[in-house]
């Protein structure tokens, strides 16, 4: 379980005494030698069993005919034995680091021991370590492996036991954690959920989970490049025009902009073909511009990252113009080719997204070159180590100009099945959930040519690169089941990673429900996002019109409590429905295969304001302009205080205020109220929503509300509290104490 290992969600340590935080070895050592004489107890056999577990467990399973009375005498004589002989006691290596570190991260501890409590005090003493809470052997009824001690420790430190993490270096110590539901650490090469050479290690684990990274809980907000803002009058978005719209977005909280594929394309697929991996497009404004755009960026102490595009490049690149002449090209093994099958025709069934076999024939070599998406972009080969290594000196050179890190495009797609195996098809009549691709597409089961497990290996070393940057990796991976996804921000692989769930779904509120409440519990890395420019909008999704906006800003607000980045996509902070596009107009090569799949709905230009070209061009806008109404312009948004673009404003602006809340714990649960609605409480802040289509009566408040989707008046001055009545779609944030 991911989570059980995520440091950062650890609020207390629970040590063990001895051989963890107390060397007293050769003490114990030595006591169980004379009590084994003493009792006529062959000495070998005891210090086997003895280690970890209460001494009066200890002589019971050595001398099973003893009585009770017998028993006790016989531990305390054991102990006798140890308290003055402390010669030799000291801390554990590492532990006078740990500690520390723990007092440095104010981060609660306690000692859990099997030994009595004069002993305890007087081996601790003697390593020089005092415990603000200690648990031995005279404070419960049983001693480990019953989890009685640690859940005690954890009640007095007032902490959640999943929260407090146990580390033992004993069977029995460990038996006790897992019982007591806490993750473990274990030492002397024990299996626990975490595994330690030593203290010393774990000091650093917690010190380096503990700095928050910037990225951790921040505002993120899509930018689709082309149809955002227009500085030159030519119909098509550029930097410069988003630089000129920074004031809107730092107005409306953001804190990183993730701008859509700027590099040098012949706009196949609108910049997710790219052609030179270094240039910027002289259509988006070139160089310059995205030098301006990074300085005014930053100067507001907004960050700014990239698409990273390398499943495929376009055809237009040297390296495919260069491969595709000649197969004995240096450059040839960067993409993927094959003889022709028997027949003549492609090397296996592998379809394209936007129709259509996977593999181009290229009549100058007599071979099939692969590619997942248009036949204008050919796939990479990521088993090539000279490829790996290009893309390592593309990512470097763009964090070093500046960008704060990456949106990774079919982040999961990169590798493919070595033998290039054919897709299974799926059973007649079953088809895929999946949306943005072909109904074909959706008749395999796509079981070699994505998500292969070497994916991993290639995010991990990206994500050293981008560590030494302090920058920011975020995956486009389409894999809906949370538990799935988790595997690719677990350890050192990315960052975070987009969850779809919302994105791939119509409104069904117990579906979304459940939904949400797996992701949660998956892991608290993923990016909450509920729209991209590849899918209709939310709003229309979620039914349309009001209803659509007041469900999307219900799910905004839960969203705004998750562990994790919140991520909005131009024009959902207007509510914005799908573009209207009528047929022949659009521009999407998904949309010319599929048009009831086309893309162009959610890539309609930015309505900035009323008015031919709505303030994003003073041009004819590449796309059309999407029959906007005049209320859904920022324009008209702006002055009034129940707009769509003002309510989700004021909840980033609360959930602002509360950062340092939100910052305390990772830990988010569901929480049943009184009333039927969803609600999550993450430390002191609780979320809760009615999605549902009825109104909810007499919900008691278990803290202060301090934001209110229907009422602007709620704010943390001004908290309502006792009971309310919540309309449906109805939504608040709640700050305790
Ligand atoms: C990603 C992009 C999409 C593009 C595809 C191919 O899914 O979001 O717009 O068409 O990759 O690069």
């Amino acid at each position: 379980m991911t989570r059980r290992t995520d440091l950062a969600a650890i609020e207390a340590i629970l040590l063990d005494m001895d051989g963890t935080l107390v060397d007293s070895d050769a003490s114990v050592e030595r006591a169980w030698s004379i009590w084994a004489k003493e009792y006529g107890v062959d000495p070998g056999a005891v210090l086997d069993i003895a280690h970890g577990s209460p001494a009066a467990r200890t002589v019971r399973r050595l001398l099973p005919a003893l009585d009770d009375e017998a028993v006790m005498a016989a531990a305390q004589r054991q102990h006798a034995l140890q308290y003055e002989d402390l010669a030799d006691v000291t801390a554990a290596p590492g532990a006078r680091l740990l500690l520390a570190t723990l007092d440095r991260l104010q981060l609660p501890w306690a000692v859990v021991t099997s030994a009595d409590g004069r002993l305890a005090k007087a081996r601790l003493h003697a390593a020089g370590i005092d415990p603000p809470v200690l648990l031995t052997i005279d404070d419960v009824r049983a001693g480990k492996p019953d989890p009685e001690g640690y859940l005690e420790a954890a009640r007095r430190l007032r902490v959640a036991p999943s929260a407090c993490l146990v580390v033992e270096d004993s069977e029995p110590g460990l038996a006790a954690g897992r019982a007591a539901g806490m993750p473990t650490a274990a030492l002397r090469g024990l299996d626990g959920d975490l595994s330690l050479p030593g203290l010393g290690r774990l000091a650093h684990l917690l010190q380096r989970s503990r700095v928050r990274p910037w990225w951790r809980d921040a505002v993120g907000y899509q930018v689709y490049l082309p149809s955002f803002a227009d500085s030159t009058g030519d119909g098509w978005g550029d930097l410069t025009g988003v630089s000129a719209r920074l004031d809107h977005l730092e107005r409306l909280g953001v804190e990183v902009v993730w701008l859509t594929p700027f590099y040098r394309s012949p706009m196949r697929d609108h910049g997710y073909d790219i052609a030179d991996y270094r240039a910027v497009d002289p259509s988006f404004g070139g160089q310059a511009a995205l030098d301006g755009l990074l300085a005014q960026a930053h100067r507001r102490g907004m960050r700014v990252i990239g698409d990273l595009v390398v499943n495929h490049t376009s055809d237009a690149h040297p390296w495919f113009v260069a491969a595709s002449a000649c197969a004995a090209d240096p450059h040839r093994d960067y993409y993927i080719w094959r003889d022709p099958a028997p027949d003549g025709g492609p090397p296996n069934n592998w379809l394209s997204h936007f129709g259509g076999p996977a593999w181009t024939f290229s009549p100058a070599t007599g071979q099939y070159y692969l590619h997942l998406f248009r036949p204008e972009q050919p796939d990479l080969n990521w088993r090539n180590p000279a490829l790996a290594a290009e893309i390592d000196a593309i990512a470097e050179y763009w964090l070093s100009r500046g960008l704060d890190g990456f949106r990774i495009d079919t982040a999961g797609y990169l590798v493919k099945d070595a033998g290039l195996r054919d897709n299974p098809p799926l059973p007649a009549g079953r088809i895929l959930p999946a949306r943005g691709v072909t109904m074909d597409w959706r008749r395999q089961e796509h079981r070699h040519d994505i998500h292969q497990p070497g994916v991993h290996a290639i995010h991990e070393r990206w994500r050293r690169i981008a560590d030494r940057h302090d920058a920011f990796l975020v995956g486009e991976v389409y894999e809906l089941d949370p538990r799935a996804l988790a595997r690719f921000v677990e350890g050192e692989r990315l960052h975070s990673s987009f969850w779809f769930g919302l994105v791939e779904t119509d409104w069904d509120a117990d579906r979304i429900d459940t939904m949400i409440e797996s992701a949660v519990l998956a892991s608290p890395r993923l990016s909450w996002v509920q729209g991209n420019h590849d899918r209709s909008r939310a709003v229309t999704r979620f039914g349309g019109g009001l209803r659509g906006r007041r469900r999307s800003l219900a799910l905004h607000a839960l969203m705004a409590l998750l562990p994790g980045t919140f991520w909005l996509y131009q024009g959902e902070e207007l509510g914005l429905g799908d573009g209207r596009v009528s047929p022949g107009h659009g521009a999407d090569p998904l949309g010319a295969a599929q048009p009831e799949e086309s893309r162009d709905v959610a890539r309609t230009p930015m309505p900035w304001r009323p008015g031919p070209g709505l303030g994003f061009t003073t041009g004819h806008p590449w796309l059309p302009d999407g029959a906007r109404g005049d209320g859904e312009t920022v324009a008209a948004q702006q002055d009034d205080p129940t707009s769509h673009l003002n309510t989700l404003g004021r909840l980033l602006a609360t959930r602002r205020r509360l950062t340092h809340v939100l910052a305390a714990t990772d830990d988010v649960r569901r929480v049943r109220l009184t009333a039927p609605v969803t609600a999550y409480r993450r430390g002191a802040l609780w979320a809760v929503a009615n999605l549902r289509d009825t109104p909810v009566a007499d919900l008691h408040l278990p803290a202060p509300a301090v934001f209110d989707t229907d009422d602007p008046g709620v704010t943390p001055d001004r908290p309502r509290t006792g009971y309310a009545r919540l309309a449906p779609q109805q939504a608040l944030l709640l700050a305790g104490e």
